[in-house]
């Protein structure tokens, strides 16, 4: 039997309308727009498509949104004043500062975020952000694993007491997504590069989450009778043609239910940080 196929649209739609729902009570209630700041530095064609889609979101539900575009050779010293003014900014209550950043200053990424202040770290990148997951407090929490688990909600999909393998330990990803899954007491495996037995312990899965950027990383035989396939690659293989991380042909004979790439789990990537843009503002107004 062919699994049920979750595309992404339907359940971003939902949680676009909440949040829409959402930033018009805090107009109501406090006299408060909701605000997004994001910050571009350079010209990377993808991050400059990122961006604009992120902007174009928040006008849709009623969010004020300000991109700070910034040239190519701005210093650390420059962006860290920015984010300075934008921390200070009541009228912004999320700041994002669009990753990669170039070259000249990629290496201070981790001291320009953790310049943001926790409040308004809508990426849920912070150390404060990460710690507050960690103890099971959840504040600001990264949007691509919050979309995993979203997803799964809105679908209907069990997380309590299954068996949930995530492929990756990136700190946007499969890191935060252990804790998350943990919190709703599934019992979770994170494998990596320097993993045994892959596809042995892949199909001990109930819950599989492929967020390893590797395309076709995960085949057909790694999947248990009916599991949920997540897929949370993004990989470009020629100029117009993305795949993610699973062989989405052969896993779909098999799982129970599978994102397809495009179209499944990343369309919850800017709805979640929408419904953080929300969840920072009321912090900011309580
Ligand atoms: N670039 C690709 N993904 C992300 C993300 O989640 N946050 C930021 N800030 N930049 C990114």
């Amino acid at each position: 039997m062919s699994a049920r196929i979750l595309y992404g649209k339907e359940f971003a739609a939902q949680i676009k309308e909440s949040a829409r729902l959402e930033v018009e009570k805090i107009k109501n209630n406090f006299g408060v727009t909701p605000g997004l700041a994001v910050i571009i530095v350079g010209e990377n064609p993808a991050s400059q498509v990122y961006v604009r889609n992120k902007h174009k979101t928040c006008e849709e539900l009623g969010i004020v949104s300000e991109v700070v575009a910034m040239p190519e050779d701005t210093t650390k010293e420059n962006l860290l004043a920015k984010i300075d003014e934008l921390n200070a900014d009541k009228n912004i209550h999320g700041i994002l500062v669009q990753l990669p950043l170039p070259a000249a200053i990629k290496a201070h990424s981790d001291e320009i975020l953790n310049r943001i202040d926790p409040k308004k770290d809508v990426d849920g990148f912070h150390p404060v952000n990460v710690g507050n997951l960690v103890i099971g407090n959840p504040q600001l929490v990264p949007c691509t694993p919050a979309g995993c688990i979203e997803m799964l909600d809105l679908a209907g999909i069990e997380i309590d007491g299954k068996r949930a393998v995530i492929i990756g330990r990136s700190n946007i990803v499969g890191k935060p997504l252990f804790h998350l899954l943990l919190a709703r007491h599934a019992t979770v495996t994170v494998c990596h590069t320097h993993t045994k037995n892959l596809a042995e312990i892949a199909r001990e899965a109930e819950i599989l989450v492929a967020a390893s950027g590797k395309p076709n990383l995960v085949t057909g035989d790694m999947i248990r009778e009916g599991a949920t396939v997540i897929d949370v690659g993004i990989n470009r293989i020629a100029p117009k043609k993305l795949v993610g991380d699973v062989d989405f042909d052969a896993a779909k004979e098999i799982a129970g239910a599978i994102t397809p790439v495009p179209g499944g789990v990343g369309l919850l990537t800017v709805a979640m940080l929408m419904k953080n843009v929300v969840k920072a503002a009321k912090l900011q107004c309580a």
